[in-house]
């Protein structure tokens, strides 16, 4: 499998190892519009393949798409990350001109190409994609959701003082601060409702706690997260890759699923390598249902202000 990531900054770097880690692609493309950027990423990684045990040969490039030609999967990291004190969905100006370009030449260059999104605001930056190249919607894939899930995790885990490894939850909705829905109704640990061990008023601090998590590690970092933002678009990438048929949220865009058309929102979908294969719908009890459709409002007065 050939995967580019556009984009050689923390996240496209973080999500370009932990896909050659996992030693399941043949070849990775780091893009960057930075001359030369890319191509020191690229061999500061690959002077890690001796000692990390993987064979992917990673490469770089200033800009220069012909170099992604026949890539099975992009990975889209570009544009600028958020500040402290900034939502995600001020970065629109700036990253809608960009993500549009970089999905043309990524569908250019390889027309059967599965495009992962990750620039923000995401749910938007993914439907910009859909209306940039007309794929057919299983072949955008918008990462919020694998990234909300996985804080989702560690925060009840936390709350549980338990490992993360005996603990399952769902983040769907809009990823954005307060478009997040962490399906608290529906965690468990080992089987047995969250509910069971934690209060509601505990679940609901969980809950909290998980939809401000990027802005957490923004206000301590000083700008946007990368680790699990690169994990969770490899972890994507790789259930393209292997076929898996895992159930991940992903922003997907919806034809009527929960209700919802001509939008992307993070839903539970199917993913193997045709991409978002299904989507799965879930039973939503009353106030989860009605936060999502105020999460879709609120994407789509976002994708209201796209120039399309
Ligand atoms: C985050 O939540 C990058 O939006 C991403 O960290």
């Amino acid at each position: 499998m050939k995967v580019t990531v556009v984009g050689a900054g923390a996240v496209g770097a973080s999500c370009a190892e932990y896909i050659a880690i996992q030693n399941f692609a043949s070849e990775v493309v780091i893009v960057d519009i930075k001359e030369g950027f890319a191509e020191g990423k690229a061999m500061d990684l690959m002077q890690t393949a001796s000692l990390l045990k993987f064979d992917t040969q990673i490469t770089g490039s200033t800009n220069d798409y012909s170099k992604t030609a026949g890539s099975d999967v992009a990975i889209i990291t570009s544009g600028i990350p958020r500040k402290p004190g900034m939502t995600r969905e001020e970065l629109i100006g700036i990253n809608a001109g960009i993500v549009k370009s970089v999905s043309e030449q990524l569908v250019k260059h390889s027309p059967d190409i599965i495009l992962v999104v990750v620039s923000n605001p995401m749910d938007t930056m993914a439907y910009l994609a859909h209306k940039a190249t007309g794929l057919p919607k299983n072949r955008i894939i918008g990462m919020g959701g694998a990234l909300d899930s996985a804080r989702f995790k560690y925060r009840l885990a936390e709350a549980l003082e338990c490992p993360q490894s005996d603990v399952d939850g769902m983040v769907i909705g809009g990823h954005s601060d307060t478009g997040m829905i962490p399906l608290t109704s529906i965690a468990t640990r080992n089987s047995v409702k969250a509910s069971e061990f934690l209060s509601a008023d505990t679940l609901e601090e969980v809950a909290k706690a998980t939809m401000v998590g990027g802005a957490t590690l923004t206000g301590l970092l000083g700008t946007s997260a990368w680790y699990a933002p690169g994990a969770a678009s490899a972890a994507i990438v790789h259930a393209i890759a292997t076929d898996s048929k895992k159930m991940i949220p992903c922003s997907a865009l919806l034809d009527g699923e929960y209700g919802l058309s001509d939008l992307s929102i993070g839903v539970p979908c199917i993913i193997g390598k045709g991409g978002i294969e299904k989507i799965v719908e879930i039973d939503l009890n009353d106030a989860e249902k009605e936060k999502l459709a105020n999460s879709a409002a609120a994407v789509q007065k976002t994708n209201g202000l796209l120039e399309l």
